[in-house]
Protein backbone atom coordinates (compact mmCIF):
# COMPACT_ATOMS: atom_id res chain seq x y z
CA UNK A 1 0.00 0.00 0.00
CA UNK A 2 1.51 3.46 -0.67
CA UNK A 3 2.27 6.07 1.95
CA UNK A 4 1.31 9.29 1.60
CA UNK A 5 2.49 12.32 2.99
CA UNK A 6 0.84 15.85 2.43
CA UNK A 7 2.49 19.04 3.42
CA UNK A 8 0.36 22.42 3.40
CA UNK A 9 -2.49 19.75 4.35
CA UNK A 10 -4.39 22.54 6.25
CA UNK A 11 -4.60 25.14 2.75
CA UNK A 12 -7.33 25.12 0.35
CA UNK A 13 -5.56 22.35 -1.72
CA UNK A 14 -4.69 20.37 1.46
CA UNK A 15 -8.69 20.51 3.05
CA UNK A 16 -10.26 19.04 0.12
CA UNK A 17 -7.19 16.60 -0.86
CA UNK A 18 -6.54 14.87 2.35
CA UNK A 19 -10.00 13.18 2.57
CA UNK A 20 -9.87 12.04 -0.55
CA UNK A 21 -6.48 10.70 -0.16
CA UNK A 22 -7.55 8.84 2.93
CA UNK A 23 -10.68 7.57 0.99
CA UNK A 24 -8.31 6.07 -1.59
CA UNK A 25 -5.85 4.21 0.43
CA UNK A 26 -6.76 4.41 4.36
CA UNK A 27 -6.12 7.13 6.79
CA UNK A 28 -2.92 5.28 8.67
CA UNK A 29 -1.67 5.79 4.91
CA UNK A 30 -1.93 9.88 4.97
CA UNK A 31 0.71 11.26 6.69
CA UNK A 32 -0.24 15.22 6.94
CA UNK A 33 2.53 17.73 7.80
CA UNK A 34 1.67 20.58 10.52
CA UNK A 35 3.03 23.36 11.13
CA UNK A 36 1.51 26.89 12.38
CA UNK A 37 -2.36 26.05 10.92
CA UNK A 38 -3.32 22.57 12.45
CA UNK A 39 -6.96 21.74 11.64
CA UNK A 40 -9.20 20.61 14.03
CA UNK A 41 -10.60 17.42 12.17
CA UNK A 42 -8.80 15.55 9.44
CA UNK A 43 -8.26 12.21 7.89
CA UNK A 44 -4.54 10.88 8.42
CA UNK A 45 -1.75 10.61 10.51
CA UNK A 46 -0.37 13.87 12.36
CA UNK A 47 3.46 15.08 12.14
CA UNK A 48 4.89 18.20 13.00
CA UNK A 49 7.52 19.86 11.02
CA UNK A 50 8.19 22.91 8.91
CA UNK A 51 8.86 22.06 4.99
CA UNK A 52 12.02 24.25 5.27
CA UNK A 53 13.72 21.58 7.75
CA UNK A 54 14.89 19.15 6.26
CA UNK A 55 16.32 16.45 8.84
CA UNK A 56 12.63 16.30 10.42
CA UNK A 57 11.36 15.99 6.88
CA UNK A 58 13.85 13.08 6.31
CA UNK A 59 12.97 11.50 9.87
CA UNK A 60 8.96 11.59 8.62
CA UNK A 61 9.88 10.11 5.35
CA UNK A 62 11.87 7.30 7.10
CA UNK A 63 9.49 6.94 10.04
CA UNK A 64 6.59 6.33 7.80
CA UNK A 65 8.20 4.46 5.00
CA UNK A 66 6.60 7.29 2.45
CA UNK A 67 6.35 6.56 -0.86
CA UNK A 68 4.61 9.54 -2.25
CA UNK A 69 4.46 13.34 -1.83
CA UNK A 70 1.39 15.81 -2.26
CA UNK A 71 4.14 19.07 -1.27
CA UNK A 72 1.46 22.12 -1.59
CA UNK A 73 2.77 24.06 1.13
CA UNK A 74 3.88 27.54 -0.18
CA UNK A 75 2.78 31.37 0.29
CA UNK A 76 0.23 32.50 -2.21
CA UNK A 77 0.93 36.10 -4.91
CA UNK A 78 -0.51 38.76 -1.78
CA UNK A 79 0.99 36.80 0.67
CA UNK A 80 4.67 37.18 -1.36
CA UNK A 81 4.07 40.62 -1.88
CA UNK A 82 3.95 41.19 1.98
CA UNK A 83 7.08 39.04 2.67
CA UNK A 84 9.26 38.39 -0.10
CA UNK A 85 12.34 36.83 1.15
CA UNK A 86 9.66 33.81 3.24
CA UNK A 87 8.16 33.59 0.00
CA UNK A 88 11.39 32.22 -1.50
CA UNK A 89 12.33 30.60 1.46
CA UNK A 90 9.15 28.59 1.95
CA UNK A 91 8.44 28.37 -1.68
CA UNK A 92 11.80 27.12 -3.04
CA UNK A 93 13.74 25.91 -0.30
CA UNK A 94 10.99 23.89 0.57
CA UNK A 95 10.46 22.12 -2.70
CA UNK A 96 14.25 22.03 -3.25
CA UNK A 97 14.05 19.81 0.16
CA UNK A 98 11.60 17.51 -1.17
CA UNK A 99 13.00 17.04 -4.64
CA UNK A 100 16.41 15.92 -2.36
CA UNK A 101 14.69 13.68 -0.49
CA UNK A 102 12.79 12.07 -3.27
CA UNK A 103 15.44 11.72 -5.19
CA UNK A 104 17.05 9.54 -2.45
CA UNK A 105 14.19 7.97 -1.32
CA UNK A 106 12.72 7.26 -4.33
CA UNK A 107 9.75 9.32 -3.58
CA UNK A 108 6.79 9.93 -6.43
CA UNK A 109 5.53 13.78 -6.11
CA UNK A 110 3.11 16.19 -6.98
CA UNK A 111 3.92 20.10 -6.51
CA UNK A 112 1.10 22.79 -7.72
CA UNK A 113 2.67 25.72 -10.28
CA UNK A 114 0.51 28.90 -10.84
CA UNK A 115 -1.18 30.56 -13.82
CA UNK A 116 1.44 33.36 -11.31
CA UNK A 117 4.02 31.61 -13.38
CA UNK A 118 3.18 33.68 -16.47
CA UNK A 119 3.44 37.42 -16.74
CA UNK A 120 2.41 40.52 -18.43
CA UNK A 121 4.18 39.57 -21.49
CA UNK A 122 2.62 36.31 -22.23
CA UNK A 123 -1.12 36.06 -24.13
CA UNK A 124 -3.33 36.71 -22.29
CA UNK A 125 -6.04 34.09 -24.35
CA UNK A 126 -5.64 30.38 -24.49
CA UNK A 127 -2.48 31.43 -23.21
CA UNK A 128 -0.16 28.00 -24.85
CA UNK A 129 1.55 25.34 -22.80
CA UNK A 130 4.65 26.55 -23.91
CA UNK A 131 5.19 30.37 -24.19
CA UNK A 132 6.81 33.17 -22.59
CA UNK A 133 7.31 32.96 -18.83
CA UNK A 134 8.30 36.72 -16.80
CA UNK A 135 6.32 36.44 -13.82
CA UNK A 136 6.82 40.11 -12.21
CA UNK A 137 5.44 38.40 -8.56
CA UNK A 138 7.04 36.98 -6.42
CA UNK A 139 4.77 33.87 -5.80
CA UNK A 140 5.49 33.36 -9.89
CA UNK A 141 9.55 33.42 -9.72
CA UNK A 142 9.30 30.79 -7.21
CA UNK A 143 6.69 29.32 -9.05
CA UNK A 144 8.85 29.53 -12.43
CA UNK A 145 11.77 28.41 -10.48
CA UNK A 146 10.13 25.66 -8.99
CA UNK A 147 8.76 24.34 -12.97
CA UNK A 148 12.14 23.98 -14.22
CA UNK A 149 13.75 22.55 -10.39
CA UNK A 150 11.22 19.98 -10.99
CA UNK A 151 11.93 19.45 -14.74
CA UNK A 152 15.77 19.28 -13.63
CA UNK A 153 15.40 16.48 -11.12
CA UNK A 154 13.29 14.46 -13.53
CA UNK A 155 16.03 15.10 -16.20
CA UNK A 156 19.15 14.69 -13.82
CA UNK A 157 18.06 11.98 -11.71
CA UNK A 158 14.52 10.64 -13.15
CA UNK A 159 12.73 11.71 -10.22
CA UNK A 160 8.65 10.85 -10.91
CA UNK A 161 7.72 14.57 -10.38
CA UNK A 162 4.50 15.39 -11.59
CA UNK A 163 2.77 19.45 -11.66
CA UNK A 164 -0.09 21.28 -12.68
CA UNK A 165 -0.54 25.16 -13.00
CA UNK A 166 -3.57 25.76 -10.71
CA UNK A 167 -5.81 28.73 -11.87
CA UNK A 168 -7.44 30.42 -9.22
CA UNK A 169 -8.96 27.90 -6.66
CA UNK A 170 -12.97 27.78 -5.19
CA UNK A 171 -13.95 25.88 -2.43
CA UNK A 172 -15.23 26.48 1.00
CA UNK A 173 -13.82 23.69 3.14
CA UNK A 174 -10.64 26.04 4.19
CA UNK A 175 -10.91 29.54 5.03
CA UNK A 176 -9.69 31.72 1.82
CA UNK A 177 -5.66 31.89 1.83
CA UNK A 178 -4.22 35.42 0.90
CA UNK A 179 -4.12 35.03 -2.95
CA UNK A 180 -5.47 37.01 -5.90
CA UNK A 181 -7.75 34.91 -7.33
CA UNK A 182 -9.27 34.32 -3.93
CA UNK A 183 -11.73 36.76 -4.05
CA UNK A 184 -13.81 34.39 -5.37
CA UNK A 185 -13.42 32.41 -1.88
CA UNK A 186 -14.33 35.71 0.50
CA UNK A 187 -17.46 37.03 -1.98
CA UNK A 188 -19.38 33.69 -0.73
CA UNK A 189 -18.41 34.67 3.10
CA UNK A 190 -19.55 37.86 2.28
CA UNK A 191 -22.52 37.16 0.69
CA UNK A 192 -23.68 34.39 3.73
CA UNK A 193 -21.81 36.75 6.68
CA UNK A 194 -23.67 40.30 5.53
CA UNK A 195 -25.54 40.27 1.91
CA UNK A 196 -22.40 42.19 0.93
CA UNK A 197 -18.90 42.37 -0.33
CA UNK A 198 -16.06 44.99 -1.58
CA UNK A 199 -14.42 43.18 -4.06
CA UNK A 200 -10.56 44.09 -4.42
CA UNK A 201 -10.33 43.49 -8.11
CA UNK A 202 -12.48 45.60 -10.59
CA UNK A 203 -15.70 43.73 -11.95
CA UNK A 204 -14.34 43.07 -15.52
CA UNK A 205 -10.79 41.21 -14.24
CA UNK A 206 -11.33 38.11 -15.96
CA UNK A 207 -8.96 35.08 -14.59
CA UNK A 208 -8.99 31.59 -15.06
CA UNK A 209 -10.94 29.71 -12.22
CA UNK A 210 -11.77 26.03 -11.21
CA UNK A 211 -13.95 24.73 -8.76
CA UNK A 212 -12.07 22.77 -6.21
CA UNK A 213 -13.47 19.32 -6.78
CA UNK A 214 -12.49 19.51 -10.64
CA UNK A 215 -8.76 20.33 -9.14
CA UNK A 216 -8.47 17.57 -6.82
CA UNK A 217 -9.95 14.53 -9.28
CA UNK A 218 -7.40 16.35 -12.24
CA UNK A 219 -4.40 16.16 -9.51
CA UNK A 220 -5.28 12.27 -8.52
CA UNK A 221 -5.66 11.07 -12.12
CA UNK A 222 -2.69 13.18 -12.97
CA UNK A 223 -0.70 11.15 -10.26
CA UNK A 224 -2.38 8.18 -11.32
CA UNK A 225 -1.41 8.40 -14.96
CA UNK A 226 1.16 6.13 -16.36
CA UNK A 227 4.67 7.74 -16.12
CA UNK A 228 4.93 7.55 -20.05
CA UNK A 229 2.04 9.82 -20.46
CA UNK A 230 3.76 12.46 -19.11
CA UNK A 231 5.19 14.49 -21.76
CA UNK A 232 5.42 17.69 -19.88
CA UNK A 233 8.25 17.34 -16.20
CA UNK A 234 7.56 21.34 -15.50
CA UNK A 235 4.09 21.62 -14.98
CA UNK A 236 0.54 20.86 -17.23
CA UNK A 237 -1.34 24.40 -17.88
CA UNK A 238 -4.98 23.42 -16.11
CA UNK A 239 -7.83 24.84 -17.25
CA UNK A 240 -11.72 25.04 -16.97
CA UNK A 241 -13.58 27.88 -16.17
CA UNK A 242 -12.68 31.82 -16.54
CA UNK A 243 -15.28 34.62 -15.52
CA UNK A 244 -14.95 38.18 -13.83
CA UNK A 245 -15.87 39.61 -10.75
CA UNK A 246 -19.26 40.95 -12.48
CA UNK A 247 -20.30 37.63 -13.55
CA UNK A 248 -19.73 35.61 -10.93
CA UNK A 249 -21.66 38.42 -8.54
CA UNK A 250 -24.43 38.16 -11.12
CA UNK A 251 -24.76 34.20 -11.12
CA UNK A 252 -24.93 34.45 -6.86
CA UNK A 253 -27.88 37.33 -7.75
CA UNK A 254 -29.71 34.49 -9.22
CA UNK A 255 -29.70 32.82 -5.87
CA UNK A 256 -29.60 35.75 -3.85
CA UNK A 257 -31.34 38.81 -5.66
CA UNK A 258 -30.39 41.07 -2.35
CA UNK A 259 -26.74 40.50 -2.79
CA UNK A 260 -24.70 43.77 -3.19
CA UNK A 261 -20.87 43.88 -4.86
CA UNK A 262 -18.97 47.07 -4.55
CA UNK A 263 -15.78 47.21 -6.44
CA UNK A 264 -12.65 49.06 -5.08
CA UNK A 265 -9.63 47.58 -6.60
CA UNK A 266 -6.38 47.02 -4.40
CA UNK A 267 -3.15 48.46 -6.59
CA UNK A 268 -1.55 45.58 -6.13
CA UNK A 269 -3.73 42.99 -6.11
CA UNK A 270 -5.22 44.49 -9.52
CA UNK A 271 -1.71 44.78 -11.15
CA UNK A 272 -1.26 41.30 -10.52
CA UNK A 273 -4.40 39.93 -11.95
CA UNK A 274 -3.80 42.29 -15.11
CA UNK A 275 -0.19 40.37 -14.95
CA UNK A 276 -2.34 37.38 -15.28
CA UNK A 277 -4.02 34.93 -18.11
CA UNK A 278 -7.63 35.32 -18.64
CA UNK A 279 -8.07 31.68 -20.03
CA UNK A 280 -5.99 28.60 -20.56
CA UNK A 281 -5.21 26.65 -23.28
CA UNK A 282 -4.54 23.07 -21.40
CA UNK A 283 -5.36 21.10 -24.68
CA UNK A 284 -1.82 19.05 -23.55
CA UNK A 285 -3.63 18.20 -20.42
CA UNK A 286 -6.58 16.77 -22.26
CA UNK A 287 -4.69 14.68 -24.75
CA UNK A 288 -1.86 13.29 -22.42
CA UNK A 289 -3.91 11.92 -19.46
CA UNK A 290 -7.31 12.61 -20.62
CA UNK A 291 -8.46 15.91 -18.21
CA UNK A 292 -11.52 16.87 -18.35
CA UNK A 293 -13.38 19.31 -16.06
CA UNK A 294 -17.38 18.97 -15.22
CA UNK A 295 -17.98 22.45 -13.42
CA UNK A 296 -18.94 25.32 -15.08
CA UNK A 297 -19.94 28.64 -13.63
CA UNK A 298 -23.59 28.58 -12.51
CA UNK A 299 -22.58 24.79 -11.04
CA UNK A 300 -19.76 25.99 -9.16
CA UNK A 301 -21.48 28.73 -7.38
CA UNK A 302 -24.71 26.83 -6.24
CA UNK A 303 -22.64 23.86 -5.04
CA UNK A 304 -20.11 27.09 -2.83
CA UNK A 305 -23.24 28.08 -1.78
CA UNK A 306 -24.80 25.39 -0.35
CA UNK A 307 -21.81 23.93 0.66
CA UNK A 308 -20.80 27.37 2.83
CA UNK A 309 -24.76 27.63 4.23
CA UNK A 310 -24.22 24.30 5.94
CA UNK A 311 -20.34 25.24 6.92
CA UNK A 312 -21.74 28.68 8.62
CA UNK A 313 -25.18 27.24 9.65
CA UNK A 314 -27.01 29.96 7.37
CA UNK A 315 -30.60 29.44 6.53
CA UNK A 316 -31.56 30.88 3.07
N1 LIG B 1 -4.79 31.64 -6.01
C1 LIG B 1 -3.44 31.99 -6.31
C2 LIG B 1 -3.17 33.40 -5.96
O1 LIG B 1 -3.95 34.23 -6.28
C3 LIG B 1 -3.12 31.74 -7.76
O2 LIG B 1 -2.19 30.72 -7.85
O3 LIG B 1 -2.18 33.72 -5.39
Amino acid sequence: MKRIFVTGAFGLVGSDLVPQLAKKYGKKNVIVLGNKTIGKHFHGVLAKGDVRDKKTLEKIIKQYNISEVYHLAGLLSVGGEKNPDLAWDVNINGLRNILDLARDYKLKVFWPSSIAAFGPTTPKQKTPQHTVLEPTTIYGVTKLSGELMCQYYFLRWGVDVRSLRYPGLIGYQAPPGDGTTEYSVHIFYGLLKELKYSCFLKADARLPMMYIDDAIRGTMALMDAPAQKISIRTSYNFGSINFAPRELVSEIKKLYPAFICTYNPHPIKQRIAESWPQSIDDSQARKDWGWKHEYNLAKMTKVMINGLEKKLKVKR
